[in-house]
């Protein structure tokens, strides 16, 4: 799987000598284009950013706002979910049908869709002015 790939090869730049757990992702927009990120830690623990904002942050800056398609991978015991914030993170760029394949580094996978990550996510229409 190509996207997959993608947050493989962006997995070995990740920085986490403080949990020494690297995680890549990457994900494809309704253009086409593919945007990855890595966890970058921080001596400051909480200054850390997941893999996801990494990659949602790239495809920002280069002027994109729709995720078709995500791929996540770690070196874990089973597929890794994305965390709570970057499920809104996800949320905010994504459709609920968006499908995210959560891998291991030995090819292990899993796919859940955006809604089943966050059912109940907080949106604009919230806020009364979405
Ligand atoms: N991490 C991610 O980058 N993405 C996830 O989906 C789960 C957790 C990172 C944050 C931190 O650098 C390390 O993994 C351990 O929590």
């Amino acid at each position: 799987m190509p996207l997959l790939d993608a947050a493989r090869a962006v997995r070995e730049n990740a920085h986490a000598p403080y949990s020494r757990f690297k995680v890549g992702a990457a994900l494809r927009t309704t253009t086409g284009a593919v945007f990855s990120g890595c966890n970058v830690e921080n001596v400051a623990y909480p200054e850390g950013t997941c893999a996801e904002a990494g990659a949602i942050a790239a495809m920002v800056a280069a002027g994109e706002t729709r995720i078709a398609e995500v791929a996540v991978i770690a070196d874990s015991p089973s597929p890794v979910p994305p965390c709570g914030g970057c499920r809104q993170k996800l949320a905010e760029f994504a459709d609920g049908d968006v499908v995210v394949t959560m891998a291991t580094t030995a090819g292990q996978s899993a796919t859940l869709t955006v809604a089943e990550l966050l059912p109940g996510r907080f949106a604009a229409d919230h806020m009364g002015n979405g």
